[in-house]
């Protein structure tokens, strides 16, 4: 049996538990929220359900000894990572996780992976709103050349970021490039954008070698994806266009659905 335990009950984190709802092997037994949304989630989940602010390693041990597959899937934020997320594998937790930007922060990849080797677990970055990261940290096996990464939206896709002050997001009738730069630039300048880049950057040439444009593009609807990458394996070019969640119109459905599929790659007897 798989404890399955969700760190943050926002747009991401209801749809998966949705999706994952009735799956033979498995139970959604534990979701950390923050205190101003304890009291609202108890309520919502009921007592088959611990709610709580902190991850329970006492109850989660319990659950360990008794043999049932422990899994905490992270889709809060940056915060929840260094709250939540290091103790949880210091402690021999397996986690998966989903705010992938945040590890552009210096030191927080080699933080994750002290963590999990002093727990004796794993820390597994999921691909989230892109695809062919399998592909891509394939090639970089044999050694990559190049990587590529364009990020296309709809300007009202970047408010909130410095891309207010240098265009008039609204105002925009064709294709604005808001930056050209590596990786580890584009996370600081445009955090809230950096899941996409920074997933590409670890799976392949690394932050600082993997370079990222920024497009603000009023002709398009959905967030569109193009990773080239080019080394000894060949060379390969995707184009994915992710339709929005309902319930979030800045997150992609294929998050939501890349965390179900791996949750189920853990319960089902053949993974893919
Ligand atoms: N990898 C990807 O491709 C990708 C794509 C989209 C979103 N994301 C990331 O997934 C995360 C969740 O996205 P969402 O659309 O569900 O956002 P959301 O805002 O709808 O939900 C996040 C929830 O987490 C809660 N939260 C924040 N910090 C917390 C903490 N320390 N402890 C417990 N709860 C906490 C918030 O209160 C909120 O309810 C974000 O970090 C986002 O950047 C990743």
């Amino acid at each position: 049996m798989m404890q399955l335990t969700l760190i943050g009950w926002g747009a991401i984190g209801q749809a998966v538990a949705s999706r994952l709802d009735g799956e033979p092997g498995l139970r959604l037994a534990q979701v950390i929220v923050t205190d101003r949304r304890l009291a609202s989630v108890r309520q919502q989940l009921g007592d088959s359900v611990v709610v709580a602010t902190q991850l329970d390693h006492a109850l989660m041990r319990e659950w360990q000894q008794n043999r049932d597959h422990v899994l905490v899937l992270e889709c809060a934020g940056h915060s929840a990572i260094d709250r939540h997320v290091l103790p949880a594998l210091a402690a021999g937790f397996e986690c998966a996780l989903l705010s992938i930007g945040a590890l552009s922060e210096e030191g927080l990849p080699q933080a994750i992976e002290a963590a999990a080797l002093s727990g004796q677990t794993q820390a597994h970055l999921l691909s989230g709103a892109i695809g062919g990261i399998d592909a891509l940290a394939s090639a970089q096996l044999l050694g990559l050349d190049s990587v590529h990464y364009v990020g296309r939206k709809p300007p009202m896709g970047f408010l909130g970021t410095p891309a207010e002050a240098v265009v008039d997001l609204s105002a925009l009738t064709q294709p604005h490039v808001l930056l050209k730069a590596s990786a580890r630039e584009a996370a600081r300048l445009y955090p809230k954008n950096a899941n996409v880049a920074a997933t590409v950057s670890l799976a392949g040439l690394g932050l600082d070698a993997t370079q990222v444009e920024l497009i603000a593009d009023p002709s398009v609807t959905q967030n569109i994806h193009e990773i080239t990458a080019r080394g000894a394996f060949g060379e390969f070019h995707i184009t994915l266009k992710g339709n929005p969640l309902a319930s979030n119109p800045k997150t992609s459905a294929l998050t939501v659905l890349s965390a179900v599929r791996f949750v189920l790659n853990q319960v089902r007897p053949i993974t893919i």
